[in-house]
C-alpha cells in the first residue's frame, strides 16, 4: 500500500496550533483549560470532524476521534498524545503525536485502507504537571491510576479545584466515567519527539522505545526561623534556604552516586518565604523530580535523600516534610507493537534504534490498560521544553509514515 504523508499540511497545522499560546512566538504556553487551550481544542475537534472521525470527549476533556472499522465491537487500536504546553515551551512536544497521528489516519484513508479494528486518535488532557502539579492527569484517570477524588484534591495555584475548572470548561460529566476497561484497546502507540540528543547524534530518524522510565515527584517543605538579616547573628540561625541548598545538592549527589546514568534528580521549583532581601528565609518549598528506568534503584535514591533530610534537620534545627505527589512504575513496550513498528521502518528503509524514554508520557499510563509502544523522532540538540525546540519536516513525515504503517498492521489483526 502506497501511503502519502501530506507534509506541508502537517507543518502548517503545527504552526497553526502554535498560535494558540499565552506566550509570544516562538515561545509556546498552553496551560490546560486556559483560553488558549480551549481554542486549540475547538480547532482540533474541527480538524478531526473534517477528517470524518467520530468525536467523543470525556469528563476530564480527553478527546477521542475514532475511525470506525469493519469490526467495531473489537478493542480498537489507538494513537495520540497531548497539546498542553508548559510556559516557555516549543511547538512540537506532544503536538507531533497528535497532528502526526491525525495525519497518519488521513493518509491511510486516502490510500484506501479499511481497518478491521477501529483506529482512534486520543488527545490526552493535561499531560504537563503545570496547572495541577501532577503529570498525565487525563491518562491517569483513563487508566484508573487516579480516581474521582481528584476533583477536590487537585487544584491550581489560584486555589480553583479540578471540579471548578472542569465545570468552567463545560465538562460536566462525573470523573468516575473517565476510566476505561482493561480491554478498551488492543494496542496504543504514541509518536513523540525524543526530548534528548541520541537520535540526532547518531543520525537515526526513528527511535523505538522499549521502556519508559519510572517518574516520581515530591513536594518538600522546610521550616526554619526567620529574622532580621542584619540584627540576627550567624550563630544559631535556622535559615530554611541554607537547609534547602544543602538538600538540593544532596539530591544531586544521590542521583550521581546511584551507580547508573539512568537515575536523574531535579529540583525545578523553589519558593522562599518571606522572600525579602533583608529577611532570613523562614520557610522554603521545593519540588523534587526523581526518575529511573529501575524502580528499585529510584526508591533507594529516594531513601538516601530522605536520610539527608534527617541529617540536615539535626544540623540546622529545621523541620523537613516530604510529600509524595506521584511515584509510578516504569513501562515496558509490547513486543507485538515493536515488531509492527520495526516492519514499518524496514519497509520504508528507515534506520532505527531501540531506546529508553527518560521523559514520561501518557503511554506510561496507557500501559496499565493496553499493550503499548512509542516511537521517537529526533529533535535538534535534544532540546525540549524550550522555545527553540525543533523537529525537521522530513523526520516528522518519517515518524508519521511509520506510525501509519504500524496502525494499519495492528488494526488488520483480528
Ligand atoms: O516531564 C516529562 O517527562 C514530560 O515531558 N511531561
Ligand atoms: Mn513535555
Ligand atoms: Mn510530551
Amino acid at each position: 500500500m502506497n501511503i502519502f504523508i501530506n507534509q506541508a499540511r502537517t507543518l502548517w497545522e503545527i504552526d497553526e496550533l502554535a498560535q494558540f499560546s499565552a506566550d509570544t512566538a516562538p515561545s509556546v504556553k498552553r496551560i490546560v483549560f486556559s483560553e488558549q487551550d480551549m481554542r486549540a481544542r475547538a480547532w482540533l475537534k474541527k480538524l478531526c470532524l473534517d477528517a470524518g472521525l467520530a468525536l467523543r470527549e470525556d469528563a476530564v476533556g480527553n478527546l477521542f476521534a475514532r475511525w470506525i472499522g469493519t469490526h467495531p465491537a473489537l478493542p480498537a487500536v489507538a494513537t495520540g498524545s497531548h497539546i498542553d504546553a508548559i510556559p516557555h515551551a516549543g511547538k512540537y512536544d506532544g503536538v507531533v503525536g497528535v497532528l502526526g497521528g491525525l495525519e497518519a489516519l488521513r493518509a491511510l484513508r486516502t490510500a484506501g485502507f479499511v481497518p478491521k479494528r477501529s483506529i482512534e486518535l486520543i488527545l490526552f488532557t493535561s499531560e504537563e504537571p503545570t496547572r495541577f502539579g501532577i503529570g498525565c492527569l487525563g491518562s491517569r484517570l483513563l487508566s484508573g491510576m487516579l480516581g474521582a477524588s481528584a476533583d477536590e484534591s487537585l487544584h491550581d495555584s489560584a486555589g480553583d479545584t479540578l471540579k471548578v475548572l472542569r465545570d468552567r470548561a463545560g465538562l460536566s460529566g462525573h470523573l468516575n466515567t473517565v476510566r476505561l476497561p482493561q480491554d478498551a484497546y488492543s494496542a496504543f502507540v504514541e509518536l513523540h519527539i525524543e526530548q534528548g540528543p541520541i537520535l540526532e547524534n547518531e543520525g537515526v530518524p526513528i527511535g523505538l522505545v522499549t521502556h519508559i522510565a519510572a517518574p516520581a515527584s515530591f513536594r518538600i517543605d522546610i521550616q526554619g526561623e526567620g529574622g532580621h538579616a542584619g540584627g540576627r547573628l550567624m550563630a544559631g540561625r535556622r535559615d530554611a534556604l541554607c537547609a534547602a541548598a544543602e538538600l538540593i545538592l544532596a539530591a544531586e549527589g544521590a542521583a550521581l552516586e546511584s551507580g547508573a546514568s539512568d537515575t536523574v534528580a531535579t529540583v525545578g521549583m523553589c519558593d522562599v518565604h518571606p522572600g525579602a532581601v533583608n529577611s532570613i528565609p523562614s520557610s522554603v518549598g521545593l519540588s523534587l523530580d526523581l526518575r529511573d528506568t529501575d524502580q528499585a534503584r529510584r526508591e533507594s535514591v529516594q531513601r538516601r535523600i530522605e536520610a539527608a533530610c534527617r541529617v540536615i534537620e539535626d544540623k540546622r534545627s529545621v523541620d523537613i516534610r516530604c510529600e509524595t505527589i506521584n511515584a509510578d512504575p516504569p513501562a515496558q513496550s509490547s513486543p507485538t507493537i515493536l515488531r509492527a513498528l520495526t516492519a514499518a521502518c524496514e519497509q520504508e528503509k528507515f534506520f532505527f534504534r531501540s531506546m529508553v524514554s527518560r521523559a514520561y508520557h501518557d503511554t506510561l499510563f496507557m500501559s496499565r490498560i493496553a499493550p503499548v509502544a512509542m516511537l521517537f523522532i529526533p529533535c535538534r540538540g535534544g532540546i525540549s521544553h524550550r522555545p527553540d525546540e525543533f523537529a525537521k519536516a522530513e523526520d516528522i513525515s518519517a515518524g508519521t509514515l511509520v506510525l501509519a504503517r504500524a496502525l494499519a498492521t495492528l488494526s488488520s489483526e483480528v
